[in-house]
């Protein structure tokens, strides 16, 4: 089973601990600003669910992360090959979401730098992709902190989404493997 360890992190498959923070994170308005709906905690269940059956089938996913030190879960970061049926499928993304308290100490951009070696390293992903609400600059601020770039062009709708939403429009950020390596 694939483990990723930083300096700080262990970037690691689900486990049963996990359950409840993070179904307290997907709880938390300020986490959930940037998607249209907050989860409950069957679906917040469901989702760790998937995620571990997709890191099973694939050997990466969207991983569980904890502080090395304390052991504490704070979220999640990883590769993932997204269900929205947008115009740059197919394709592997990489994302994040971190409880509130673990904000502002670099650890999304901590994980996703080892998630990307993982996606051009043993999984020999040629390109890896992000997207996000237009509002949402502090995962995009980890997007450009780790070399990715944005093209308006590749902007997009969530088709999801009713028109004129608020969060409707995404940008999309890429990196390649050559532009990684440099
Ligand atoms: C997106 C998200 C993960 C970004 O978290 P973050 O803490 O801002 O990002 P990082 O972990 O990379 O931390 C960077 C910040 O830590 C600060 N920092 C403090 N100590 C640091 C250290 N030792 N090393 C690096 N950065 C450090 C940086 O200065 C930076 O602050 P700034 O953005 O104000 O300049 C977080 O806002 C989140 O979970 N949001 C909700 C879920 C979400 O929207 N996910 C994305 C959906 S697409």
């Amino acid at each position: 089973m694939t483990e990723l360890t930083t300096q700080r992190l262990l970037i690691r498959q689900w486990k049963a601990d996990d359950y409840e923070p993070f179904a307290a994170m997907n709880a938390d308005p300020a986490v959930m600003e940037h998607f249209p709906a907050l989860l409950s905690r069957v679906d917040s269940d469901r989702t760790i669910d998937r995620l571990r059956s997709s890191i099973d089938q694939r050997g990466f996913g969207f991983w569980a992360v904890e502080i090395r030190e304390t052991g504490r879960f704070i979220g999640f970061t990883g590769l993932s090959v997204p269900s929205l049926d947008a115009p740059f499928r197919p394709g592997v993304e990489i994302g994040w979401r971190l409880a509130k308290e673990a904000w502002g100490n670099g650890y999304a951009t901590e994980a996703a730098r080892a998630s990307l070696a993982y996606a051009f390293g043993p999984a020999g992903l040629d390109d890896v992709m992000s997207f996000t609400t237009t509002t949402n600059r502090p995962s995009q601020r980890v997007m450009e902190r780790i070399g990715m770039t944005h093209d308006e062009a590749d902007d997009f709708d969530d088709p999801r989404l009713p028109s004129g939403h608020p969060l409707q429009r995404h940008v999309l950020y890429r990196i390649t493997r050559a532009q990684w390596q440099a």
